[in-house]
């Protein structure tokens, strides 16, 4: 594929009132992928929300496809709960009501995120970025006053903003309750940029904190041992999940084995034993290290792998 010239780059992004190598004033700016989708970047964290495939054909691979949220939702009799953790510029959350906008059931979003500038800036770029295309006045509703209610064709849709550190609201006593997720999209910046979103305690409490009565998967981009591992040690099954384009695997975790297609096996068992970055972080501080014998010997008694004879 021709790489663009800078002067090409440059007239793109005044196009979008937008200039190339000046710092946006809102910590966020936008990049066009090789493809021609355009994402956003934060300045901050160096890093594109979604790299690569853009934000729907990511959305659509990792989350509504891996998760099979159409057929899972439609087999729903009541509401079909998704906790979106990292709303970031929605485009997850959006995606995914596109994808069950004519099932005639109910959704509920209950998006996480510390910031609500990525979503206002990407509102700022709608045109440019494509994806938010119809759910503008909603997006505006979710961000003035946290929550909006209204009906995507055939869906009836709640979705709620949680503004705050989530780590921090995982950690404290339940004193809302949030109805339990079906669904889980996990999409924070990289372990190593974003620690805390990745720590072992945390997805224990987020473990903790679903209903062991009802099925819930979770998807993210990563397939790294350290991940894995920490989810499992959470209480999660975990499988080797979908490729995005962008990565050739991704991971799937769930609080039941049924909802993972590709459990990971004793190979992986033995690859994670080997590994010098399997170790979970116990604390938001980003480093790689061996499985402590701990570890080890709690991921080895994990009932996933006294079940599986085979597996990756
Ligand atoms: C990669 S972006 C998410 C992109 C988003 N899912 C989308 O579809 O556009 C990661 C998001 O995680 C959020 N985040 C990072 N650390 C957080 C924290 N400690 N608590 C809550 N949100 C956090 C960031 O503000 C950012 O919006």
């Amino acid at each position: 594929m021709r790489r663009e010239t800078r002067r090409e780059k440059r007239c793109w992004l005044a196009g979008r009132g937008l200039k190339w190598g000046v710092p946006s004033l809102t910590g966020y700016t936008l990049v066009r992928l090789p493809n021609g989708a355009c994402s956003v970047h934060s300045l901050a964290h160096h890093e594109t929300f979604h790299p690569v495939v853009g934000p729907v054909a990511e959305a659509e691979a990792l989350y509504v496809r891996q998760l099979r949220l159409p057929e899972r939702a439609g087999a729903e009799t009541g509401e079909f709960v998704v906790w979106d953790i990292g709303l970031g510029a929605a485009a997850n959350p959006v995606t995914v009501l596109r994808a069950l906008r004519h099932w005639p059931g109910g959704v509920r979003i209950e998006s996480f995120d510390h910031t609500l500038e990525p979503l206002r800036f990407a509102l700022e770029h709608a045109g440019a970025l494509g994806y938010l295309r119809g759910y503008e006045t909603r997006l505006r509703s979710l961000l003035e006053a946290g929550e909006t209610q209204f009906r995507d064709a055939a869906l009836s849709v709640t979705w709620r903003v949680h503004l705050g550190d989530f780590p921090a609201w995982l950690a404290e006593p339940e004193r809302e309750p949030v109805p339990k997720p079906h669904a889980l999209l996990y999409d924070a910046y990289s372990p190593a940029t974003n620690p805390a979103m990745w720590t072992a305690p945390l997805f224990g409490r987020l473990f903790g904190r679903l209903d062991p009565g009802r099925p819930c998967a979770l998807a993210t981009y990563s397939r790294s041992t350290l991940l894995r591992s920490t989810l499992l040690l959470a209480g999660f099954h975990v499988g080797a999940g979908h490729a995005t384009g962008e990565k050739e695997e991704t991971t799937i975790a769930a609080n039941t084995p049924e909802l993972i297609a590709e459990p990971l096996g004793r190979r992986w068992l033995g690859r994670a034993r080997r590994s010098t970055s399997a170790e979970p972080l116990w604390e938001p501080l980003y480093r790689q290290a061996r499985l402590s014998p701990e570890s080890w010997e709690r991921l080895r008694r994990h009932p996933q792998f006294s079940r599986s004879d085979t597996g990756c």
